[in-house]
């Protein structure tokens, strides 16, 4: 019996010790976040050439609002040495971690950046030449009071002849209660999870899950409450904020046309798609 009940005791210990080295429970949630839901190169190309489009010069200061890790930020001052940047997120911990793996990796050159933990509504330090709004993260302000207000203090904010840009993302798919998978090729599994939509106000419940091959799971490693903006109403109350001129930047589709191919470029009309995702370029 002693012997029986050890074996049990062994395999428990077993057991637990697998569980405990689930590939989930190794996985750092920031790290898969960052792999699977940003493009930090192409995202900071489109907002500098976007600005020297416009203005002809470059943009130096950079702000990223609700920033998370800062990994735009990151890639805004690696740049080169007269470049600049600010984030703005009210929680410290993203921004801990992006301080750790994405800032002190540049050495001297982070110290071109500063990071606030402050709302995304407060002042820069320095008038900035790009802000961005990215991920749709400003859908936490849920009425047009709250988001005219954001957008008003953005605009008046800005260097002049800085611009303003949010992405967001739209379509007859996005009201849909569904789980969408993406195998990423670090070797684990993105899922957006449109768990809940409410017509009347038009909001929303979303998670982001990460699962992995081992069949363990990070579940709702990041969730969402947020209204779902439309594209049009964004475009209205960004020239009630004052903006001077706003336009759209609507992603092509890749060759076979089923999805998007990354790259952006200003369109009047679009195109009536499941799914899409676009900029608003607000001019100030
Ligand atoms: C989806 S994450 C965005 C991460 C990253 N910027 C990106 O593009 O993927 C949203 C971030 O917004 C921050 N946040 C929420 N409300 C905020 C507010 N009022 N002011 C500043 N940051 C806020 C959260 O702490 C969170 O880090």
């Amino acid at each position: 019996m002693a012997s029986k009940s050890k074996s049990k005791k062994e395999k428990d210990k077993k057991r637990k010790k697998r569980k405990a080295k689930s590939m989930a429970s190794k996985a750092d949630k920031y790290e898969l976040y960052q792999l699977s839901v940003q493009s930090p190169e192409e995202d900071v190309e489109f907002l500098a050439d976007v600005y020297r489009d416009i203005r002809g010069k470059k943009a130096l200061h950079f702000r990223e609002d609700f920033c998370g890790t800062s990994l735009l930020t990151a890639h805004w001052i690696k740049r080169g040495p007269e470049y600049t940047a600010e984030g703005f997120d009210i929680d410290t911990e993203p921004v801990n971690w992006g301080i750790e793996h994405n800032m002190i990796p540049l050495g001297a050159a982070a110290d071109r950046a500063i990071l606030h933990i402050k709302d995304a509504r407060l002042p820069s330090d320095k008038a900035p030449d790009v802000r961005c709004a990215q991920n749709f993260s400003y859908w936490v302000l849920k009425n047009r009071t709250e988001m005219l207000d954001y957008f008003r203090r953005a605009c008046d904010d800005l260097n002049d002849g800085g611009i303003f840009v949010i992405d967001l993302h739209g379509g007859p798919e996005c009201f849909e209660a569904m789980e969408e998978e993406t195998e990423v090729e670090q070797g684990f599994t993105y899922v957006w999870d449109q768990d809940e939509y409410w017509p009347i106000p038009n909001e929303a419940k979303l998670y982001i899950h990460f699962r992995f091959p081992d069949g363990s799971e990070i579940h709702r490693a990041f969730s969402y409450d947020w209204r779902l903006w439309g594209l049009t109403e964004l475009r209205d109350i960004l020239e009630d904020a004052g903006f001077a001129c706003v336009d759209c930047y609507w992603e092509g589709s890749d060759e076979d046309g089923e999805s998007g191919n990354g790259i952006f470029t200003k369109e009047e009309k679009g195109e009536n798609c499941l799914s899409y995702i676009a900029y608003l370029v607000a001019q100030k």
